[in-house]
């Protein structure tokens, strides 16, 4: 097993290209499976997630070719319908194919993903909607059994809460499913908009993207012809390196972003004492010497992200003064606060809030990743812990970050991957 082993610095500078973002990969890769046609993506991030996700395809007798950043996805081929639990196991997002697979076959069969680090999270409301379309849906012996023989019928469906995957699965099953679908209360997330604007540039009619009301015209099952595209910049990776910046009081550059997408943390950003040079694609952040306390609720996009609740924990840290940060989304996503303790960061968790009285002195020790956000904290805490911090478990960081390691070392920090 990998781990990271990272030193302190003084502080960092350079330039930090932003790679594509994985949770906009990943529903636009599941969708290649209503293409009648090869469908090429570019901009791809080497992160586990997306190469778990194309084995998947793989396994379902999809055709993948992926070259550097870009991949090549031929679903004509495809002949399977059921995603197995060794492969839903490993990546929750999986549930992505279970909208297209049964819209384009009429059947379709995905292990019901089990527990995660993060909470429960459950995928109720994926199901509900497509009964709501026609699906009869049972669980069987770990499995969900879904058939539409007939097809998918067009609805309206309202979401009881804002979920991501939930809205990119019916927004996919929606694109070929016979009559109009209104979903209301959707995701406004970009990786949301992103998987809407590209099925509306292949064709198929959707009003209200980036709204929380969808209408959807679908095809009436046939297979759509997907057009080329370019997956938007990961606006998590970039939050995350801006605070590697903030905590050590570095200037760094950040190219290939979408500032917009960045609202909610760079406004965070600002009141902690960040000031920032933006362009249209890059983003520059001039720190403070004095890092300000905050007060953080994650909720959904627009609002800040509850991706983003991790790293900002351990910026807090370092701020003079006492931050509060309340986790609304996930029920138990505060796993970083133990091992930030152990590095002797002063953090009261309190249900849903974490009060974190800055700012202390940290000290480089052995910690242990237990999600994909909360490794990132960590290692922006080892960027000003005194001495040595080794952080283990890192296959969780793999799940998401392309090459950070590789990234912070090119401004300056003094990290490296070693085996267990
Ligand atoms: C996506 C992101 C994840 C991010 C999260 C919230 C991907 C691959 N992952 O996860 O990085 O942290 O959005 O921004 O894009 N819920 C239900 N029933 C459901 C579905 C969701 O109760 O059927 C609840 C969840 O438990 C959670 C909330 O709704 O409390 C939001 O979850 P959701 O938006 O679905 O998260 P994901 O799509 O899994």
């Amino acid at each position: 097993m990998d781990y990271l082993k990272a030193q302190s610095v003084n502080a960092l500078h350079g330039t930090i290209n932003i790679s594509g973002a994985k949770n906009a990969s990943l529903p636009l890769i599941a969708m290649t499976i209503l293409a009648k046609n090869s469908v090429h993506l570019s901009n791809l991030p080497h992160v586990a997630d997306i190469r778990t996700l194309l084995k998947l395809l793989t396994n379902l007798g999809a055709e993948v070719d992926f070259l550097e950043d870009y991949v090549c996805v031929d679903t004509t081929t495809l002949h399977e319908t059921k995603a197995t639990y060794d492969i839903v196991k490993t990546m929750r997002a999986s549930i992505l194919v279970l909208g297209p697979i049964l819209a384009r076959f009429g059947h379709c069969e995905v292990s019901l993903p089990g527990g995660c680090a993060i909470g429960q999270r459950p995928i109720d409301l994926h199901l509900k909607a497509l009964e709501q379309m026609g699906a009869e849906i049972e669980i069987k012996a770990g499995y969900i059994e879904a058939r539409a023989p007939k097809g998918l019928q067009g609805c309206n469906i309202i979401f009881d809460k804002i979920t991501v995957t939930g809205t990119a699965n019916i927004v996919m099953a929606a694109a070929l499913a016979h009559g109009e679908t209104t979903i209301t209360n959707a995701a406004r997330e970009p990786e949301v908009v992103q998987l809407c604007e590209v099925l509306h540039e292949s064709g198929i009619e959707i009003e209200g993207i980036g709204t929380a009301v969808l209408v959807i015209k679908g095809s009436a099952g046939k297979l759509i012809d997907i057009v080329d595209f370019s997956i938007i910049p990961d606006r998590i990776e970039a939050g995350t390196y801006l605070c590697a910046g903030a905590i050590t009081k570095s200037e760094i550059t950040l190219t290939n972003v979408e500032p917009k997408h960045l609202d909610a943390v760079l406004a965070k950003l600002e009141e902690m004492g960040s000031s920032f040079t933006i362009n249209e694609t890059s983003i520059t952040i001039h720190p403070s010497d004095t890092i300000k306390p905050v007060k953080i609720i994650t909720q959904e996009y627009p609002a800040f992200p509850t991706d983003m609740q991790a790293q900002f924990l351990a910026l807090a840290t370092q701020a003079d003064g006492v931050s509060i940060i309340e986790e609304r989304l996930f029920e138990n996503r505060f796993m970083h606060v133990s091992e930030l303790q152990r590095m002797g960061a002063d953090i009261v968790l309190n249900g849903h809030t974490a009060t974190v009285n800055g700012k202390t002195d940290l000290s480089g020790t052995d910690v242990m990743a237990t999600d994909l956000r909360a490794s990132s904290a960590l290692v922006l805490a080892a960027l000003v812990a005194e001495g040595e911090t080794n952080i283990h478990r890192i296959y969780h960081l793999d799940r998401g970050y392309d090459a950070l390691e590789k990234k912070l070392e090119g401004v300056g920090a003094k990290i490296e991957r070693l085996k267990e």
